[in-house]
C-alpha cells in the first residue's frame, strides 16, 4: 500500500446530477461506521475498478468537516479526458461499493488568519465548499469570489449565496463580468491570507498580482493538481525492482508501474504533493515534466521526475525504483 494512502471501504450512498456537466457522489462506510475527520480544503482518491483497468482519481471532499456520515465530491465530466470523469458519470450508481482513500490536506486553511479571500474558477469551487462550512461554524471571517462561465455552470452558487448571502459574489463570463483583482488585493485588511483554486490561468494570474503588490508568499494558498495527460507510448527499466515496462498512450508512468506490481508512495497524484518523486539513473531522450513541484532546475537536470504526471519522449529511461 502506497505511503498515506491507507484506504476506506464506502458504499455509494446517492448520485446528483447538479447540471448539464457536474455530478454529486455520496459516500458513506461500508461497516456504518463515521468516516474519518478531515479539514476543509482536503482530498481523497476514488478507485475505479474499469474492466481490468483501475483508475484512481482525486477528488476535493465538498462535504461539512462537521458531518462525518458522509463524504461527498463532485466530478465535472471530461469529453476528452482520460476517462476517469466519464466513468465517474456513467457507471457509478447508489449501491456500488467502491474503495477511497483516507482524506489529505494539501489546501488547508490557515487558521492564523484574521481573514480568509477565497477565489474560485469552474469546478474549483468544491473546496471552498467545505472551507467556507469550517469557517461558519467556527465564526471565521470569510469572502468569497466565484468565477464561473455561464449562471447554469455556477455550480452551487445558488447553495452559497443561500447560505452566505452577501460574503459570495459571482462573475458570468458570458456577462463579462471579472473580478477586479488588483482592487480586491489592494483592500484587504492585514493579517489576510488568499486562497485560489480553478483553472491554471486563474491560478498564476492571482498569484502573479498577489506577488506584485507584495503579499507574503505564506499567506497565498492554492490548488492546482495537474490531470496526467495522454502522450506516445514509452518505455521504462525499473533498476531496484527489476523490471521493464510500457507506459500506454492513455496511461500515466505511476499507473503503468502500479498496474506492474511496483507501488510508489502517492498522495495527490496531480504533481504537487512530492511523494511520488523518483530518480533517474539514466536517460536518452526528453522529459515532458507537468508537475508544480520539482524546480526547473531539478527539470533541465534530467535528475528526477514526477510519476504521477510527467512523461518521457526517447529511446532509453532508466529510473530508481
Ligand atoms: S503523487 Fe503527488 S506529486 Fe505525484
Amino acid at each position: 500500500m502506497s505511503t498515506g494512502t491507507t484506504k476506506l471501504d464506502v458504499v455509494v450512498s446517492d448520485v446528483v446530477p447538479v447540471n448539464e456537466l457536474v455530478t454529486r457522489f455520496h459516500f458513506r462506510r461500508r461497516d456504518g461506521e463515521l468516516l474519518p475527520t478531515f479539514s476543509g480544503g482536503a482530498h481523497v482518491v476514488v478507485e475505479m475498478r474499469d474492466g481490468d483497468r483501475t483508475r484512481l482519481n482525486p477528488y476535493s471532499l465538498m462535504g461539512s468537516p462537521l458531518d462525518t456520515r458522509e463524504y461527498t465530491i463532485s466530478v465535472r465530466r471530461d469529453d476528452v479526458g482520460r476517462g476517469g470523469s466519464l466513468f465517474m458519470h456513467r457507471s457509478v450508481n447508489p449501491g456500488l461499493e467502491m474503495v477511497v482513500s483516507y482524506p489529505v490536506n494539501l489546501f488547508s486553511l490557515d487558521l492564523r488568519a484574521k481573514k480568509h479571500l477565497m477565489l474560485a474558477g469552474g469546478i474549483g469551487i468544491t473546496p471552498f465548499m467545505a472551507q467556507t462550512a469550517q469557517l461558519a461554524g467556527s465564526g471565521g471571517n470569510f469572502e468569497l469570489h466565484y468565477t464561473c462561465r455561464t449562471a447554469s455552470l455556477g455550480t452551487y452558487a445558488d447553495v452559497l449565496q443561500e447560505r452566505y448571502g452577501r460574503r459570495v459574489r459571482l462573475y458570468h463570463d458570458d456577462r463579462d463580468e471579472r473580478i477586479e483583482l488588483d482592487r480586491l488585493l489592494s483592500s484587504q485588511p492585514l493579517g489576510t491570507h488568499l486562497y485560489v483554486c480553478g483553472p491554471t490561468g486563474m491560478i498564476n494570474w492571482v498569484r502573479e498580482r498577489a506577488a506584485a503588490l507584495g503579499w507574503p508568499a505564506e499567506t497565498v494558498h492554492y490548488e492546482h493538481f495537474a490531470a496526467p495527460q495522454p502522450g506516445l507510448p514509452f518505455d521504462v527499466t525499473l533498476a531496484v525492482s527489476g523490471k521493464t515496462i510500457r507506459v500506454g498512450e492513455q496511461q500515466s508512468l505511476l499507473e503503468a508501474m502500479e498496474a506492474a506490481g511496483v507501488d510508489p508512495p502517492y498522495l495527490c497524484r496531480g504533481g504537487v504533493c512530492g511523494q511520488c518523486e523518483t530518480n533517474v539513473v539514466s536517460y536518452d531522450g526528453k522529459f515532458i515534466h507537468n508537475d508544480h513541484w520539482l524546480s526547473e532546475e531539478d527539470h533541465r537536470s534530467g535528475c528526477k521526475i514526477m510519476p504521477c504526471v510527467s512523461r518521457f519522449e526517447g529511446k532509453s529511461l532508466v529510473l530508481e525504483r
